[in-house]
């Protein structure tokens, strides 16, 4: 479904019935990442899914998407379909974009699942790893692209789901260059919400794969232990939704039925 934000369109799914379960997909992801997922999850759920700022079927509002510029985005939606109380579960930068949206309004949370995706902001060399992104996909999109999707996926599993991969890599090539660069920029600038995340008394937990690697997986695993934060680890990589499907749903089912 489409919905008027701020003179561009937004796009969203709203399907089931029953509390509110909000999916935000990663960096040149769209809405469609939760597709094999969806079944299961409708069943006792009302289940909605977004293309975020310059992403999908999503317009670019400007040309940087910061994670509260997302968030508000998202906020617009949710409050047209009269919804109060959500549980979030952010892929990656949908991670960072349900963490804003938390800061800004913690009343509407009961719950939020962190899929391979992080509280701690970008060290220095990932933000300059994302600046010279920046500056290298106005001339070279296809191969940064191909180039930001390599290391998503384990070796093995890249080998073993061709076909999810190529999908993925598919959707991710359609992101328009707007999309990369205001959502990169975004996330270089994004705060550290390590202190905010331990303390929210919304109900959280955290799904990581062993073999991510774009998160800090071990540091993580350090921080979600000693603040007692439900953390599991999964065998492969940053795609965990594809790469360990059955377990994610899993998790994501037990984690609903505790709220
Ligand atoms: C994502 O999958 O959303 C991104 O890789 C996250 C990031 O670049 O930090």
């Amino acid at each position: 479904m489409v919905f008027k934000y701020k003179g561009i369109e937004k796009f969203y799914t709203d399907q089931g019935k029953g509390s509110a379960l909000v999916l935000l997909h990663g960096f040149l992801e769209d809405s469609s990442m939760w597709q094999e997922l969806i079944p299961e999850l409708t069943k006792k759920n009302r289940v909605i899914t977004i293309d975020l700022l310059g992403h999908g079927k999503t317009g670019c509002l400007g040309y940087v998407h910061t994670m509260e510029d997302m968030a508000a985005a998202v906020y617009a939606i949710l409050k047209h379909l009269k919804l109060r109380k959500y549980i979030f579960i952010g892929h990656s930068m949908g991670g960072y974009v349900a963490l804003a949206f938390t800061r800004l309004y913690p009343e509407s949370i009961k719950g939020l699942c962190l899929l391979n995706s992080t509280y701690e902001e970008d060290d220095n060399e990932r933000k300059q790893l994302r600046a010279r992104a920046n500056k290298m996909v106005q001339s070279n999109y296809v191969n940064m692209v191909r180039m930001s999707f390599a290391n998503l996926f384990s070796a093995e599993s890249k080998l073993k789901h061709a076909k999810a991969f190529n999908l993925a890599l598919e959707i991710a090539l359609k992101t328009p260059i707007q999309g990369y660069m205001a959502a990169n920029e975004g996330m270089r600038q994004r705060e550290d919400t390590s202190v905010f995340f331990a303390e929210a008394s919304f109900k959280k937990v955290v799904l990581l794969g062993k073999k991510d690697t774009i998160l800090n997986v071990n540091d993580m695993l350090k921080f979600t232990n000693k603040h007692t934060i439900e953390t599991h680890v999964f065998s492969e990589g940053h795609m965990s939704h594809i790469e360990n499907k059955e377990e994610v749903t899993q998790q994501i089912l037990h984690f609903i039925e505790k709220i």
